[in-house]
């Protein structure tokens, strides 16, 4: 199969961190995550927010996502999206700010995150590079 383009990427992405989303563990927000990597070896792993009675043990879809590609030896994630559903005034929800620190010691600063919400069937994205949401991460280099 010849390589997949951009648009291609950017569809099957979005398709699989919306069915990741289905297995949201989040009884106590309410609020389904969906993440799904991209890597440089041309697959992708998905992640899904997982909550916790003790609350700050939650993790978010993005770092599962992440976190299922670099324990599979695949450490080079090239692009990302995120499906939620849509809050009441919020155009788009975006990575919270402990999960760009970790998508920025796996991504390039260029690399896109489509950013997804949901209105029953329609589904938004807004895309936007790493750097543009995190742009002095921290590093040891
Ligand atoms: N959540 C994510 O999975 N990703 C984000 O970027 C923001 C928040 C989850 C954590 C929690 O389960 C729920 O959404 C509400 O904060």
């Amino acid at each position: 199969m010849s390589k997949p383009t951009t648009k291609e990427i950017q569809a099957a992405l979005l398709d699989a961190a919306q069915q990741a989303r289905e297995n949201s563990y989040s009884p106590y927000s309410h609020f389904k995550v969906g993440a799904a990597v991209f890597t440089r070896q041309g697959h992708i792993f998905t992640g899904t927010n997982i909550e916790n009675a003790s609350y700050g043990l939650t993790v978010c879809a993005e770092r599962n996502a992440t976190f299922a590609a670099v324990g599979a030896g695949e450490k080079d994630i090239v692009a990302l999206a995120l499906v939620t559903q849509k809050l009441p005034g919020a155009k788009v929800n975006s990575p919270c700010g402990a999960c760009r620190q970790v998508l920025a010691e796996f991504m390039p600063p260029n690399a896109p995150i489509y950013m997804a919400v949901l209105e029953g069937k329609k589904r938004t994205v807004v895309t936007k590079k790493l750097k543009d949401l995190i742009p002095l991460a921290f590093n040891l280099s």
